[in-house]
């Protein structure tokens, strides 16, 4: 459980990043442990979610892979000590440079979204006398159930090839000498709390691995990507999420052969839970029937609720005695959708107060930006303040 301690965080400039390292210690040890239980389960560490050096290098001493989108992420994770024979590389639009990047790290698994790809894959790999592992990234039609921005793995979105066309992939593959299939691929989308989605990716993997067999193809991995949800609601009551639950499920309903591998790409339930924004209360703005309270963060340091109208807790930490008030929680930017929430129950605030937005670890820090001409916010971990 996070506690913040508003003297020492009221002289750090606000607004800016905390992180609990002891949350995200003990969070990194139970997503272990769980991992653990299966001697064939593997962790890659969804770089995505929060690329902040000191934490990559954090989850990197636990032992941990990385699943990496772009030619920057690679290089960030092997920057924070990854081993490269840890990496896994997806995306739908890897340029030639970026598959170079791979190339020259000779990373553990390139994730083939396209026919395409796969062609140019085999050019740049023959190019440097090497051979690429990959996995084919197949869009298993399965619909999970959250936003539709982040939902991933049903038939009409740009990621992964239909599974009726891996015939024709298969085909492709036996003229690439460059290349070595090893897996397949998934990920069906994120912020999934429902099991029964990762059921039916399971039952769909267990179709696919048959008929995959029937026509002679023995894969070594299989890889089903990230999504565990988090309590976004109530951060107290689930700091961490419940990975013995998440596993169990694979393990029960997915028919892994003897001595395949199955690798996880987990982002957000490792790091969300242990980030906040910390802002400042700039006025108390009164509108005709509600009280604004206006902050000096806004979408630029956390863009989750403008996007995905995303719930984010949020708390007056200068003031937790006072009583409850109502305000709509806005930033400043110049943009109407840059409301953190409306109608928010808050202590008593007051100019100066601080300002947290909890379960923020998660691309938050990551997704900021300069609109504006803002500068991107710093963090600090625990230890430190
Ligand atoms: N693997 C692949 C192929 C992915 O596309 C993603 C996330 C992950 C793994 C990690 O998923 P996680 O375990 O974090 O759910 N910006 C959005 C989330 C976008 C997720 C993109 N892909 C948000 O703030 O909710």
């Amino acid at each position: 459980m996070t506690t913040f301690c508003s003297d020492k965080l009221q002289k750090i400039t606000t607004p800016f990043y905390y992180y609990d390292s002891v949350l995200l210690e003990e969070t990194l040890n139970e997503v272990k442990k769980r991992e653990a239980a299966y001697s064939n389960y593997e962790v890659h560490y969804a770089v995505k979610a929060n690329a902040n050096n000191t934490i990559l290098q954090k989850i990197q001493q636990k032992g941990f892979g990385a699943d990496c989108v772009s030619g920057g992420e690679i290089l960030a994770a092997i920057e924070a000590g990854f081993s490269p024979n840890k990496i896994v590389f997806a995306g739908v639009g890897k340029s030639d440079w970026e598959i170079n990047v791979g190339l020259d790290q000779n990373i553990f698994c390139f994730n083939v979204e396209s026919i395409p790809e796969l062609l140019v894959i085999n050019e740049l790999a023959t190019a440097k006398q090497k051979k690429a592992s990959i996995a084919i990234r197949l869009n298993p039609d399965v619909k999970a159930d959250t936003h539709a921005n982040i939902s991933t793995g049903q038939k009409e979105t740009k990621f992964g090839i239909y599974f009726e066309d891996m015939d024709k992939v298969l085909d492709v593959l036996r003229t690439c000498d460059a290349i070595e299939l090893i897996g397949i691929h998934f990920h069906i989308g994120s912020q999934i709390l429902k099991m029964d989605n990762f059921v039916s990716l399971c039952q769909r993997i267990n179709q696919i691995q048959d008929h995959l067999e029937q026509v002679g193809v023995q894969l070594k991995h299989i890889n089903v990507g990230g999504g565990l949800g988090i309590n976004y609601t109530d951060p107290e009551q689930d700091p961490i999420p419940n990975f013995a639950d998440y596993f169990a499920v694979f393990n029960t309903h997915l028919h892994l052969r003897d001595t395949q591998k199955l690798h996880f790409e987990l982002g957000r339930s490792i790091v969300a839970q242990c980030g906040s924004l910390i802002s400042k209360v700039l006025y108390i703005k009164e509108g005709v029937n509600k009280k604004f309270a206006i902050l000096d963060a806004g979408m630029t340091e956390l863009i989750r609720p403008a996007l995905y109208q995303a719930y984010h807790k949020i708390e007056n930490i200068s003031n937790p005695q006072e009583e409850y008030e109502e305000y709509d929680v806005v930033g400043p930017i110049c943009e109407s959708s840059d409301v953190f929430n409306k109608n928010v129950k808050l202590n008593v605030a007051k100019r100066g107060d601080l300002i947290a937005i909890r379960s923020a670890g998660a691309y938050g820090e990551v997704m900021a930006s300069g609109y504006n001409c803002r500068t991107l916010p710093k963090s600090y971990f625990s230890e430190e303040v």
